[in-house]
């Protein structure tokens, strides 16, 4: 297994599977049309976007922007109608049509959901697909950007750069192909988190409509549902159409480098050290390891952006963590924006053109992914003791680990700051991952099983009662989910206190106030209060 482009890969796929099985939607012929009709009497223009099952570009358009090929399996539930929108007159239309007409809506912008929550559902749905709806602009004098839902963050990136001469970026993950949607409205972060915090720290403005269609600023929507929409996952509240954002300083120059160190060159001893400075040491330093299985033994990549030169790097990491023994050779000197492309699988690209950032939406893969965070250091042993889960399995598994640093500016910020919690006394985060390409249910069940086996392995060392979660690595194993939307606010919370803590219930408020009749829902969305349901 090599350690190219861990979490953005780029690998080629082109068979599906039926791995999901099929449940079948009922919506009578009669209803498309009442539908359909809705949709022009409110919209003029709306008849040039949608796209019906009968449409030749239906299902191109419906698996473009599908990146878990676990979800675009023959088998999976189909929406009745894709609505690819260019005005905002459209997407009120589509929401005012779907309420009257007994519709679902999944609203996607990048794709990425984990569990697929974009692009499928279990009763008779419509997508509202934020696809062209990804205007960029760029004011560089004020440090502000208004960015619509269905830019990638690599445009976005991009963009800033460009009308910042690289002096300016906005925190936010290390996948180019990310949506902004998901992203904002789950967190969203990356290398720049231990500097300046999460993308949704940096919301400042937002644009949504809500479930009676109407358009919503910040102005009009109030402090609680502003609040509400920084970090609570997307589609509990409404569509959020655009944000706006305030930009950070990056120096003209920063430095990267990518290390491995196999067992053999002391690993263990190197990542068990980092958990002690990686929240500790200089906010400019940024050092993310990835733990992976390479022949027989195991490889700790330690991969690293830092915000300014080499030769202020350098005496940083001999105070801090001589043990890795980092040296110029190790490292390169860049723009920030050549850091973003290199972070995106560690690989020196010679120019940074438009194509790298903008068009090249990575191509699908089949993936599973899990997160912890940790207060404590792991020991040495109980991190030798996960080396035997990766052995045990076929080397044909394609599992890593990544640990992601906190501290610096995340320790800075309070809890209910925004629905995101996790703030101070988190050394780092834990991602496990797997992704494959081989369209079989043995694969499938062969990394669920090494994702599966690592989380359980780990649960003495993480945060527990409870042991949280981050919305933005969705997972629906973690609590009862809502079954066409009939839960309760005490079995939403085993997981909503998970992946929010204690704002979860003022989660739960804002939703009653702004949408007690639960239109926009789905598995993991926020409960109203509900007097049958929820009775004291
Ligand atoms: C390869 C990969 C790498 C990743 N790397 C990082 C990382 O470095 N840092 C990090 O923080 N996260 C990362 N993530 C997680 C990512 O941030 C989330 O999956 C995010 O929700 C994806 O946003 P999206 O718009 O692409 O996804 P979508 O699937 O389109 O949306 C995700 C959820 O948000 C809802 N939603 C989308 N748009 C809107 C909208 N406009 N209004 C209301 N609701 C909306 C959707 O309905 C869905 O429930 C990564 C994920 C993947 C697959
Ligand atoms: C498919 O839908 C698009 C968008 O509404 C429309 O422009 C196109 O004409 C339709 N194609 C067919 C074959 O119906
Ligand atoms: C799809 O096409 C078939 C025949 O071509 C027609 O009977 C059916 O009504 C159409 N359905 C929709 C939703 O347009
Ligand atoms: C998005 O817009 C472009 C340019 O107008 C168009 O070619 C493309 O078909 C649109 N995509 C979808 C899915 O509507
Ligand atoms: C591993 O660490 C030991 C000290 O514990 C040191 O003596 C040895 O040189 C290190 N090995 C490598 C390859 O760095
Ligand atoms: C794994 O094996 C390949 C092929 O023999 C080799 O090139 C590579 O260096 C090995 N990796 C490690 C970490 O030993």
């Amino acid at each position: 297994m090599k350690p190219h482009n861990f979490l953005c890969p780029k690998i080629v796929s082109l068979i599906f599977v039926l791995l999901i099985k099929f449940q079948g939607v009922a919506f009578a012929a009669e209803n498309h049309e009442k539908f359909l009709k809705c949709l022009s009497l409110q919209s003029d223009t709306i008849a040039k976007v949608i796209y019906t099952q009968n449409n030749s570009s239906y299902s191109s358009v419906l698996k473009a922007s599908i990146q878990n090929l676990i979800f675009s399996s023959p088998p999976n539930p189909k929406p009745l109608f894709i609505i690819t929108p260019f005005h905002v007159s459209e997407i009120q239309a589509a929401i005012k049509c779907s309420k009257n007409n007994g519709l679902q809506i999944r609203v996607r912008s990048g794709g990425h959901d984990h569990e697929g929550l974009s692009s499928i559902s279990d009763v008779p749905f419509i997508i509202v697909d934020l696809v062209n709806f990804s205007e960029i602009s760029v004011d560089a004098e004020a440090k502000t950007a208004w960015v619509q839902s269905g830019a990638s963050l690599g445009e976005l990136n991009y963009r800033i750069a460009e009308k910042s001469q690289n002096l300016l970026a906005v925190p936010v993950g290390t996948c180019p192909g990310v949506g902004v949607g998901g992203h904002f409205s789950g967190g969203g972060y990356g290398a720049l988190l231990r500097k300046y915090g999460i993308a949704a720290d940096h919301i400042v403005d937002a644009h949504m409509i809500d479930a009676k269609g109407r358009f919503l600023t910040r102005e009009s929507m109030g402090e609680d549902l502003f609040w509400a929409i920084r970090g609570s996952g997307g589609s509990s509240f409404g569509i959020i159409v655009s944000w706006k954002i305030k930009l950070v300083a990056v120096p003209p120059t920063v430095t990267v480098f990518a290390v491995p160190r196999t067992l053999e060159q002391n690993a263990t001893r190197l990542l068990h050290k980092w958990q002690y400075i990686a929240d500790r040491v200089h906010e400019d330093l940024f050092i993310s390891p990835f733990l992976y299985r390479e022949n027989s033994t195991m490889v700790c990549l330690f991969t690293s952006l830092f915000l300014g030169g080499v030769d202020r790097l350098l005496p940083l990491m001999q105070q801090s963590f001589p043990e890795l023994g980092l040296t110029k050779e190790d490292c390169r000197e860049m723009s920030f924006i050549e850091s973003v492309v290199y972070l995106d699988g560690f690989k020196i690209r010679e120019s940074i053109n438009a194509d790298v950032l903008i068009n090249e939406r990575f191509v699908k893969r089949f993936f599973i992914g899990k997160a912890d965070f940790v207060t404590v250091p792991i020991p040495v042993e109980a991190l030798e003791g996960a080396y035997d889960l990766f052995y045990e399995e076929d080397p044909r598994t394609y599992g890593l680990l990544v640990f992601f640093p906190y501290g610096g500016k995340m320790s800075e910020i309070s809890e209910s700051e925004i629905p995101f919690p996790h703030r101070a006394g988190n050394i780092y985060t834990l991602l496990y991952y797997a992704e494959w390409q081989d369209a079989t249910d043995e694969a499938y069940q062969r990394h669920l099983n090494m994702v599966r086996k690592l989380f359980n392995y780990m649960t003495p060392y993480v945060t527990k009662n409870p042991r949280a979660a981050y919305i933005n690595n969705r997972d629906l194993d973690i609590g009862t989910n809502n079954k066409l939307g009939h839960t309760s606010v005490q079995e939403a919370s085993i997981w909503g206190k998970k992946y929010f803590k204690n704002n979860f219930y003022r989660l739960v408020q804002v939703k009653t106030m702004v949408d007690p009749e639960d239109f926009f829902r789905n598995e993991q969305s926020i409960p109203p209060f509900n007097l049958v349901k929820d009775e004291l």
